[in-house]
């Protein structure tokens, strides 16, 4: 039987952080590295567009991002790893895909929703600071998904909205034309943690509430040493189950070191001293991977081959979809 194809996507804005590692970098790479799956993660950064336009910034966060991910153990012989904006598919199965889209679809996604609610809000025209990108966003996810007939997308709950999106779009497709794509199916893990900031909220760069992932042990530990807490003193008892300090260590310790820590609390471990252990633990997790990330980042052409090769790899098959869709809608040669 063919194997079940994997699909998932990273935007690519901004510098990785904990609560990206944890959430969703670490997970995806465990299942990545099942036997009974055909994985394909790439870099969105058609996507990271919408909303940056500063190109150095885009730049660098594609080259940050393709780094962490293989300094975190993504195997690019396992994982067809690539940019989006090297499928040049992707962007025609966009057009294709455009036209059998209901603008209504359109206009019940959540992103450009919010967008509006804020206009409305601020008493500004509804599209103000709205462009095409946000608004057809979903579009073009649909085509990153479709032009490999992907079974499974793995996604945070915010991306539910935009995989059913992919589903309507292409049974709209299968439709009118012919059965051409697989309708997707987003993959939700409930079990993975989502990660607490320095104040306690979800961290977030929004927030700016993140702990860095690999600017250096320097960095980490002063971040860890920002985590609010409260005022118990050493030798007074503290809740493991409303700390961060607590709920951090856990999403990377063992079930008996979590075990050992929450007895720990329990006992009144002074903050400082629960704040070096959960240092120690992240630091340990982490140190080897942060050195092949900063091998790599010396090394752009090490990644840039990596990324070309997965190119070549993806387009074999985006090719063969995309092409049976362009004939399916009547763009096919005279001869
Ligand atoms: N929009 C997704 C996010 O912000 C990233 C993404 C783009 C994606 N294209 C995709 C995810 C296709 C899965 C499949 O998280």
């Amino acid at each position: 039987m063919a194997k079940e194809i994997v699909l998932t996507g990273i935007t690519t804005s901004g510098t990785p952080h904990l609560g990206n590692y944890v959430g969703a970098i670490r997970p995806a790479i465990a299942t990545s590295l099942q036997a009974n799956v055909e994985s394909y993660f790439f870099l969105a950064d058609y996507h990271a567009l919408i909303k940056c336009q500063d190109p150095e910034r885009v730049k660098q966060s594609r080259l940050e991002i393709a780094a962490t991910w293989l300094a975190c153990g993504l195997d690019p012989e396992k994982v067809t790893f690539y940019r989006q904006s090297d499928i040049p598919e992707v962007a025609e199965l966009n057009w294709l895909l455009t036209c059998v889209t209901a603008k209504g679809l359109m206009n019940r996604a959540h992103a450009y929703k919010a967008a509006v609610d804020i206009n409305v809000e601020a008493e500004q025209d509804s599209d103000f600071g709205v462009n095409m990108g946000l608004f057809c966003y979903p579009v073009l996810m649909a085509a990153d998904i479709l032009a490999f007939n992907a079974h499974k997308v793995p996604v945070g709950r915010d991306q539910i909205q935009h995989i059913e999106m992919a589903r309507d779009i292409a049974g709209r497709f299968n439709h009118i034309f012919k059965d051409n794509f697989v309708l997707p199916e987003a993959v939700v893990d409930e079990d993975t943690p989502l990660l607490k900031g320095l104040d306690g909220r979800k961290m977030s760069k929004s927030y700016n509430n993140t702990i860095p992932l690999f600017e250096g042990e320097k960095k980490l530990k002063k971040a860890i040493n920002k985590i609010n807490t409260n005022l118990l003193e050493p030798g007074e008892p503290k809740d493991p189950n409303d700390s961060t300090v607590f709920d951090i260590y856990s999403a990377f310790a063992t079930p008996e070191q979590k075990e050992e820590m929450r007895q720990k609390f329990l006992d009144g471990i002074a903050w400082g001293e629960a704040k070096k252990e959960l240092f120690a633990l992240v630091n340990n997790e982490l140190a080897e991977a942060r050195e092949k990330y900063q091998t790599l980042m010396a090394n752009p052409q090490r990644i840039e081959d990596i990324l070309q090769a997965g190119a070549v790899r993806a387009r074999t098959r985006a090719k063969l979809i995309v092409t049976s869709a362009r004939q399916a809608m009547g763009l096919v040669s005279f001869s």
